[in-house]
């Protein structure tokens, strides 16, 4: 007989709030192959480690949530079973992001403070050609964010970077599945990925979130930047036109001398000229020598070299573009 059968009922009813958490928790591990890291929390960790935590947490809520949709999508979209291997890939991205979450919302509570609760979101998908595409976009942010994030911790708090520095390999490799699927059968088609600031990552979500639907880390907000591309460019060199919403941005600041800031691998930013073309677009050219993905800023100046300083200089942006 299994010991379950003879657990006293006062006993279940006692202890059933305490029993459901980690059974749920429980599968969830057994499906992302693994539960956030057994070791105990790190304390007394810095206001920068808080605030990296933080965009972890309310991040990859957002990638829970598109993934948990993108699967019960799949499923629905699966009529000759064309998306089977993908469903199967897919449960295990989302329950990683789960656990991924879980980590980081553990480190917060340990170190009192507040963690996010998932937000309501939309997402523009309407088949799985979009689910994919988008999918691309959202791990390529996400491992931008986090790159940033262990730089950071490198130098604040350089005794965790080692769980930040884990979900990037695998976020690397969900990335490499989505490109499959979406731009390209090469999953490694740069030497480096691109780093990107949390204002950027938050930025880029936000159009993602419903307004009022959760509470959000603070980050300065930035109008966004379109690329009008579809899908990858066709590699460096070529021109390309940028939207924007000309209610965002100050006229005042178009009025300067415009550039596109191109924010690709471990490089300094790239400049280009930009000029006005028209109402809310904006035209310039792809520097030479990139690849992966690259993010493009509209901003008046050429001389802020990496992209935490290129973001406080922003007046539109970033605009993910896929050059390979
Ligand atoms: C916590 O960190 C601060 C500085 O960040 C340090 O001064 C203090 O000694 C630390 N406390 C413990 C208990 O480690
Ligand atoms: C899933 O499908 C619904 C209904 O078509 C759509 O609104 C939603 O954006 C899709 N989400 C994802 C992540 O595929």
């Amino acid at each position: 007989m299994r010991s379950s059968a003879i657990i006293p009922f006062s006993f279940l009813i006692a202890s059933s709030s305490a029993l459901v958490v980690p059974r749920q928790a429980q599968s969830i591990a057994a499906i992302a192959g693994g539960g956030p890291p057994n070791g105990p929390a790190p304390l007394n960790i810095s206001a920068s480690a808080i605030a990296d935590f933080s965009g972890v947490n309310f991040l990859e809520n957002m990638e829970s949530a598109f993934f948990f949709q993108g699967l019960q999508n799949l499923t629905k979209w699966n009529t000759n079973h064309q998306h089977d291997h993908a469903i199967d890939v897919v449960t295990r991205v989302q329950a990683q992001e789960l656990i991924h979450v879980q980590t980081a919302e553990d480190i917060l509570k340990a170190n009192n403070a507040p963690i996010f609760a998932p937000c309501k979101y939309d997402f523009p998908v309407t088949n799985a050609e979009e689910f994919f595409a988008l999918a691309n976009i959202i791990t390529s942010v996400g491992i931008g964010a986090v790159i940033n994030i262990v730089s950071g911790l490198a130098i604040s708090d350089p005794k965790i970077v080692q769980a930040p520095a884990s979900i990037l390999a695998i976020e690397a490799r969900h990335d490499a599945f989505f490109r499959h699927h979406s731009v390209s059968d090469i999953p490694n088609p740069a030497p480096f990925d691109t780093r990107i600031s949390s204002a950027y990552a938050l930025n880029l979500a936000s159009p993602f979130i419903v307004k009022g639907s959760c509470a959000a880390p603070s980050f300065p907000v930035i109008p966004a930047l379109k690329a009008e591309v579809n899908g990858k460019t066709t590699g460096s060199s070529g021109p390309i036109t940028f939207s924007f919403d000309t209610t965002a941005v100050s006229k005042d600041d178009l009025s300067k001398g415009l550039y596109i800031g191109w924010v690709n691998q471990a490089n300094v930013v790239n400049y280009k000229p930009a000029t006005v073309d028209g109402e809310g677009m904006v035209k310039s050219t792809i520097p030479d020598g990139m690849a992966g993905i690259a993010f493009a800023a509209l901003t008046p100046q050429n001389t802020a070299e990496d992209v935490n300083s290129l973001t406080a200089v922003t007046i539109g942006g970033p605009a993910p573009v896929q050059i390979s």
